[in-house]
């Protein structure tokens, strides 16, 4: 794992196959000021993975934050069975044997609010997400609502190369999942989230598919958004 924000936030990308693409995807495992760890879309944990978490401290928390981010809580689970698990809603009617304990909203739970701000992204027909903001690093944590996939990203295969740059036009050029783009059916609904996102105080954006965004990340949203949230 990469130790990106010192004793604070670690990453892991690891690769994933949809519909014939082949590209990444990333883990947040984040300490708490419990002391506590949460993992926010975790992969799939193997023994080498699990001993790496072991060593950063104590699972508490396994988050599944998105609609499409959530097939490997099982294995999260198996590895750390004491740990509470958070599922974006949604998740419990695409996978209805999922074992979990609460739904996320737009509160964070009591437990982690001085941890993160939170917000559903509402007003999408096809993938829902909640966004978290953690505060005491200024780093936005998203899943798909910006992707960003270039000439520098790794592990990409042909067709997704061919979708990004011939069909979605998002290829160097940040935008929200094309389930995203195809499926806006409350476009107030999505513009007040994303605009409560906007509100948050951040440098910096993690996020689960391309390169992360460490400068300018307001202009990045507000270009990648300018469909919802108009010109
Ligand atoms: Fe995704």
């Amino acid at each position: 794992m990469l130790e990106y924000i010192p004793n604070q936030i670690w990453l892991k990308e690891y690769p994933i196959r949809y519909a014939g693409t082949r590209f990444n995807s990333r883990m947040a495992v984040i300490r708490l000021k419990s002391g506590g760890l949460m993992l926010h879309s975790p992969c799939e944990i193997d023994a080498s993975t699990k001993a790496e978490i072991e060593a950063l401290g104590k699972v508490e928390f396994i988050v599944a934050p998105g609609s499409y981010h959530y097939i490997h809580v099982p294995s999260a689970q198996a590895a750390f069975p004491e740990a509470e698990t958070f599922i974006c809603p949604g998740v419990e009617r695409k996978m209805p044997e999922l074992n979990f304990d609460w739904i996320l909203g737009d509160r964070p739970d009591p437990r982690w609010e001085e941890d993160f701000e939170q917000v559903l992204v509402r007003g999408n027909r096809f993938i829902w997400e909640v966004a978290f903001n953690h505060i005491s690093s200024r780093t936005l944590i998203l899943v798909d609502v910006l992707e960003n996939i270039t000439d520098k990203t790794e592990g990409v295969n042909w067709l997704l190369k061919f979708w990004w740059k011939a069909v979605f036009r998002m290829w160097n050029n940040p935008k929200p999942a094309p389930e995203y783009q195809m499926g806006w059916k409350d476009k107030k609904a999505a513009a007040n989230s994303l605009r409560r996102i906007l509100d948050w105080d951040f440098e910096r954006i993690i996020l689960a598919h391309g390169d992360l965004v460490e400068e300018n990340p307001k202009e990045v949203l507000v270009a990648a958004w300018k469909g919802v949230l108009g010109s």
